[in-house]
């Protein structure tokens, strides 16, 4: 089924879906974003287009002009800009869900406010820059009988739900060890982005690393036991570029975690190519996904077995775009990105319908607090004056 759908047409609706109608017997959830972000056209714009049950109405930004544009380029029929921009996106009447892909650090206030508005919200990732502000903000959410989700995409996705079904099949026998890396090269990110600005809860941890830890989390079903070591390589003396953990586990299973929001060129010219993987070492075998994070445009899921002692192994590879490939039950297409899944979830969830998936309130709150975990490991164990 792989094949049915080659690499440049998945990829290609995949930047240009079709556009669905609207439909006529649910109306239509009214989307609005708060700032101009870079990640919206990925993450909200390009996924509601070819959904018949989601539109998004408005966008805030500080910068009236700015919000103008940017609602010009998007075809978004509303602007909000100037310093009450973001509060008059809230009341604003007619919207149903927020989308908050604020800086890290303007998450909870502006979670908190949207809710308080009477809003839904869709929250990028990481939640907030504490599990504590994460409970409270799904307490808050929890009252108002509002949906709240952690835009933990990747984990809507048919792909990363098969590597789990494979783990939990048994297939494999326990797990021993899980690795999980995200890094790219040095450049992808100038020295001014807001990810590596503490006081705007920035940091390769945060911004990256939420994802290796959540990853751990997810095909472990479990939480660590505890941070056996941490350490960071620092941006500026405050926020940190790459950091490194390892974890235990339950079952005397182990964990690594390496996030980079810029690694170095090799002999000041050769970028490294980009870490986007997790490899499970299990007791009867290893499987590895390459991409967890964007696999519409391209992943691998490679299972090696072993067999009885002194007879080797075997390997295969799968590709799972939709659920049907990889034998389990949901809607999709092959060119549906993690953020088009995780809008049928978040529109099914609204709705009052069953979602697919979901990442609960305790999964962010937890994820949250290992992150803070890990910090303090570093401070534990530092020397350097953070
Ligand atoms: C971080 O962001 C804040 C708020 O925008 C700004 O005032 C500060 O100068 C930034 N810090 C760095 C190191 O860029
Ligand atoms: C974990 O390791 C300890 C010490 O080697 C051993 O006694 C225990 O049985 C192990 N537990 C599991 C679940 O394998």
């Amino acid at each position: 089924m792989s094949t049915a759908i080659g690499f440049f047409k998945r990829v290609l609706t995949a930047i240009n879906p079709p556009a669905s109608q609207p439909s006529l017997d649910s109306k239509p959830l009214k989307f609005g974003i708060l700032g101009a972000a870079a990640i919206a056209p990925s993450a909200l714009i390009l996924p509601v287009r070819s959904h018949p049950e989601a539109v998004v109405y408005a966008v805030a930004a500080r910068d009236a002009s700015r919000a103008a544009a940017y609602a010009k380029k998007h075809g978004i029929p509303k602007a909000y800009g100037g310093p009450t921009g973001y509060q008059e996106l809230l009341d604003d009447p007619e919207i149903d869900v927020i989308y908050n892909p604020l800086p890290n650090g303007l998450h909870y206030e502006w979670t908190i406010k949207a809710l308080q508005a009477g809003k839904h919200v869709l929250l990028e990732k990481p939640a907030a820059d504490t599990a504590e502000e994460t409970r409270k903000m799904f307490d808050l959410a929890e009252k108002k009988d509002l949906v709240l989700l952690e835009a933990f995409h990747y984990r809507f996705h048919p792909a990363i739900q098969r590597v789990k079904a494979i783990i939990d099949s048994g297939e494999l026998g326990a797990i021993k060890h899980i690795s999980t890396a995200l890094a790219i090269p040095a450049g992808g990110f100038k020295s001014g982005d807001i990810r590596f600005n503490h006081s705007l809860g920035g940091g390769a941890l945060m911004d990256m690393g939420c994802y290796t830890l959540n990853c751990i989390r997810y095909l472990s079903s479990s939480e660590p036991i505890s941070v056996i070591s941490a350490e960071h390589t620092l941006h500026t003396s405050d926020v940190d570029r790459r950091t490194i953990s390892t974890f235990a586990l339950p079952n005397n299973a182990t964990a690594s975690l390496m996030c980079d929001l810029g690694v170095p060129l090799s002999y000041g010219i050769i970028p490294s190519m980009p870490q986007i993987g997790a490899t499970v070492t299990c007791e009867g075998g290893v499987i590895e996904i390459y991409n967890f994070v964007l696999p519409t445009i391209y992943h691998s899921i490679k299972v090696t077995t072993k067999l009885a002692a002194g007879k080797g192994s075997t390997k295969r590879v799968e590709k799972v775009y939709t659920f049907e490939e990889g034998k389990m039950i949901g809607k999709g297409e092959a060119w549906w990105t993690t953020y088009r899944y995780q809008l049928e979830a978040f529109v099914d969830r609204v709705k009052g319908r069953t979602p697919q998936t979901w990442v609960d309130r305790d999964d962010s709150i937890a994820n949250m607090h290992w992150i803070e975990e890990v910090y303090a490991k570093v401070l534990s164990s530092s020397y350097l004056p953070l």
